[in-house]
C-alpha cells in the first residue's frame, strides 16, 4: 500500500541548502571580550559571540555596506561590524541596554567608524518607521532574537549565599513584558512574523538576513527555533540560502569540548530531575536568507 504525507499547510516547503560548520568559540565567549569590551555587557543574559558576528558580517556583507540589528541587546552585532569598516544600525527595546550598548560603542571604536554607527531605541516590528531613510539601504540585517524560553543573567554569589539564581530585572531580559523574551508559543510567532516582515521592508533587494538562533527544550519537548526561523522568514518572502551551524564546544586534537555555562549545566540538572531526557546543546544555528527583488526595476538594481 502507498501512503502519501500530507502536505504541511501551516508553513512553507523548505528547500533543500547546504550546510557549512564554523568554529567560532576556539576560545571562551568570555575571552572574545575581554579588553574590548566594557565589562558591565555581563549583565545583558543572550549576548552574541563577537566571533560570531564577527564572520557573519564578514561573509554577507562588503566594507561601507549597512548593517543592521534589530534585536540589537548590548550592540555586538553593531561593534564587529563597524570594526570591519560598515556602518551599522541597532534597534532595542529596552532602554538599558540602548545606554549600555551606546557606553560601549563609544567605549570600543575611534571617532571615525563611531560617526558611522548607532543605536536606537525602538520596537523591532516598527523597524520601518524606527529608521526611517535609512529603511530599504541596508544591505544586511544579523540578528538573534529572544529564544522563546527563559533567559537571565546568572548571579551565582547570591545563588550560593541563597539568593536567586538570577536577578529578577535581567529575567527574559526586561521587565516589560512587551520585550519579546516574554513571548511565548503562537504569540511569539506572531511576533517574529511581524519582524522578518519589518527586515524585508528595509533591506534593499538581493540583501541579506541572517538569523542566530537555538533550539531549546522545555516541559521535555524541542523547540525547533531554526525549522520555525525558516518558515517564518520564507513566509515573509526571503529565498533561504543556507544553513550553518555555529560551534560552541572548541576543537581540540580533532575532539570537541564543550563549554556550558552555569546556567545551561543548571538547566539541564533540573531537566533530568523531573525525568526530561535534556541534553547540552553545543551550537547555534544561523540561517541564511535573501530578499530577492520583487519588480522589475528592483532585478535591474540588485547587484
Ligand atoms: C538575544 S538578545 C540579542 C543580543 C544581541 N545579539 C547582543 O549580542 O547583545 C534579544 C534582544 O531583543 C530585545 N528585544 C525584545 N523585544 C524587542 C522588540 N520588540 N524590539 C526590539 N528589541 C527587542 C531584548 O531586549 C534583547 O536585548
Amino acid at each position: 500500500m502507498t501512503t502519501t504525507t500530507p502536505p504541511n499547510t501551516s508553513h512553507p516547503a523548505r528547500p533543500e541548502v547546504p550546510l557549512a560548520i564554523w568554529p567560532v568559540a576556539q576560545s571562551t565567549a568570555q575571552w572574545q571580550r575581554a579588553g574590548r569590551y566594557l565589562p558591565g555587557v555581563a549583565r545583558h543574559p543572550g549576548k552574541m559571540l563577537p566571533e560570531l558576528a564577527r564572520r557573519i558580517v564578514a561573509e554577507y556583507s562588503a566594507p561601507g555596506d549597512l548593517v543592521c540589528d534589530p534585536l540589537a541587546g548590548i550592540g555586538t552585532t553593531l561593534a564587529e561590524a563597524a570594526l570591519l569598516g560598515r556602518r551599522a544600525v541597532g534597534v532595542e527595546l529596552d532602554e538599558r541596554w540602548v545606554t549600555l550598548a551606546t557606553d560601549n560603542l563609544d567605549h570600543m571604536l575611534d571617532g571615525a567608524s563611531r560617526c558611522l554607527t548607532g543605536i536606537r531605541q525602538g520596537d523591532a516590528r516598527q523597524l520601518q518607521d524606527v529608521l526611517g531613510d535609512l529603511a530599504g539601504t541596508v544591505d544586511l540585517v544579523v540578528t538573534s532574537p529572544p529564544y522563546g524560553c527563559d533567559a537571565g543573567m546568572i548571579d551565582k554569589q547570591a545563588w550560593i549565599a541563597g539568593g536567586r539564581l538570577c536577578p529578577a530585572d535581567t529575567l527574559n531580559y526586561s521587565t516589560d513584558k512587551a520585550n519579546l523574551g516574554h513571548a511565548r508559543g503562537p504569540a511569539y510567532e506572531q511576533a517574529m512574523a511581524e519582524i522578518y516582515a519589518a527586515c524585508h521592508a528595509v533591506l534593499r533587494p538581493g540583501g541579506h538576513l541572517v538569523v542566530v538562533t537555538k533550539n531549546t527544550r522545555r516541559k521535555g519537548r524541542t523547540l525547533d527555533l531554526a525549522g520555525l526561523t525558516v518558515s517564518l522568514a520564507i513566509g515573509a518572502g526571503f529565498s533561504y540560502l543556507g544553513h550553518v551551524i555555529a560551534l560552541h564546544a572548541a576543537i581540540r586534537d580533532g575532539d570537541l569540548v564543550a563549554r556550558p555555562s552555569y546556567w545551561q549545566t543548571t538547566q539541564i540538572r533540573h531537566a533530568r530531575a523531573k525525568g526530561e531526557p535534556a541534553h547540552l546543546v553545543a551550537h547555534e544555528d544561523v540561517t541564511v536568507f535573501s530578499r530577492p527583488p520583487t519588480t522589475r526595476e528592483e532585478t535591474a538594481d540588485a547587484r
